[in-house]
């Protein structure tokens, strides 16, 4: 036992627990409004801070302490003050990098704790619609800021000849949207095109539906209850997966329904947590967050379903390579990536 690297380790755990409450902290802090109260960038004290909140100003003051504490928020002139770069991620919900309500992901992971314990105490299944609403809302609000940063802008324009298709009115499929963030994002940006959501939870799809009539885009857009193998449109320019094929149980399966559906010259856009190739690659602070999310959500959620694959968050890009080679894909390449994404091509 060497305890120089003893003491090392429980730093680090100090360091994750913390880590840990503080997600509550930041949930908390959006959903009461007092980060955003704080977007001003200008110090304030825990009683005015609660007075703005609606809010006890003893919790308020303890809370605005262990921001303090974390590095999230600063003191100064004795007051409490968010700084610009913490309101990016806390308080903007226009920023590309707006993380606050995605840690509802980290609140429905524990509300579901017995669920997960009981798959791994049974056959490895949680099956995704029996997890607390919170995973539903956190997931839709964890990408979405990544998905208006970059699909438009970067995703999309990687593909070969995506946006030309798109600009002059394409047929495009969102399998596994969920609450349809994705899907509205693009009916946004070309509305010559049509864009089907297909996801097998209705409830979200109730969402997506409802999101779509608030954005006003409900003549180029249709959500529908479907798995991602039953589908019955076809002919589709683009085919898109965000961040579900790995979910699936049947990833192979999926994908060939995909190229069934597709036109002859149709591409798939699949976007997958990024990850390199094993488990040497993929230690790091994103792999880490990524191989526990998919111990949690991703993996069980396969494993509940038929096939079962459970390929995992950080499968990588030469293990989904083969699974679109195993579908009857033969051309397969890394469009562009983000710290957070890899964007992938496949095309028959
Ligand atoms: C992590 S969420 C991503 C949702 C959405 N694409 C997004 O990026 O916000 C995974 C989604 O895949 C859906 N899903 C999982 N397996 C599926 C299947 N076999 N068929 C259709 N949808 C599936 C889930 O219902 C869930 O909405």
């Amino acid at each position: 036992m060497n305890e120089t690297k003893l003491h090392e380790f429980m730093g680090k755990f100090v360091t994750d627990m913390g880590g840990a409450f503080m997600m509550g902290m930041v949930l908390a802090g959006d959903e009461l409004g007092l980060y955003r109260a704080m977007a001003d960038h200008q110090p304030v004290g825990p009683d005015a801070l609660a007075a703005r909140c609606r809010c006890h100003p003893r919790l308020v003051r303890e809370r605005l302490d262990a921001n303090v504490a974390a590095g999230y928020l600063e003191c100064e002139n004795g007051g409490y003050r968010l700084p610009p770069e913490q309101a990016m991620a806390l308080a903007n919900e226009d920023s590309p990098v707006f993380v606050a309500p995605g840690t509802n992901v980290v609140a429905s992971c524990f509300l579901d704790f017995d669920k997960l314990l009981a798959a791994f105490r049974g056959d490895g299944g949680l099956p995704w619609g029996e997890h607390h609403h919170r995973m539903f809302h956190g997931v839709e609000k964890f990408f979405r800021p990544g998905y208006r940063a970059h699909l438009t802008a970067a995703w999309l324009p990687a593909l070969d000849g995506v946006v030309a298709k798109l600009e002059a009115g394409a047929k495009v499929a969102d399998v596994g949207c969920g609450h349809g963030a994705s899907t509205i994002i693009m009916a946004q940006a070309y509305p010559r095109s049509r864009f089907c959501g297909f996801d097998f939870h209705a409830a979200s799809i109730d969402v997506a539906r409802q999101r779509a009539a608030e954005a006003k885009v409900g003549d180029r857009v249709t959500f529908a209850t479907a798995a991602a193998k039953t589908y019955p449109e076809r002919d589709f320019d683009l085919i898109c997966f965000f961040d579900c094929l790995h979910d699936m149980g049947d990833p192979i399966g999926a994908a060939r329904h995909a190229r069934g559906a597709m036109k002859d010259d149709g591409t798939v856009l699949l976007v997958e947590p990024f990850a390199g190739d094993g488990l040497a690659a993929n230690s790091t602070p994103v792999g880490r967050l990524f191989y526990a999310a998919s111990t949690m959500v991703c993996t069980p959620n396969s494993l509940s379903q038929e096939v079962g694959l459970g390929l995992g968050a950080q499968a990588g890009e030469s293990r989904l390579r083969q699974v679109f080679a195993d579908a009857g894909f033969t051309r397969f390449r890394r469009a562009t990536e983000t710290p957070f994404n890899l964007i992938l091509e496949a095309r028959a």
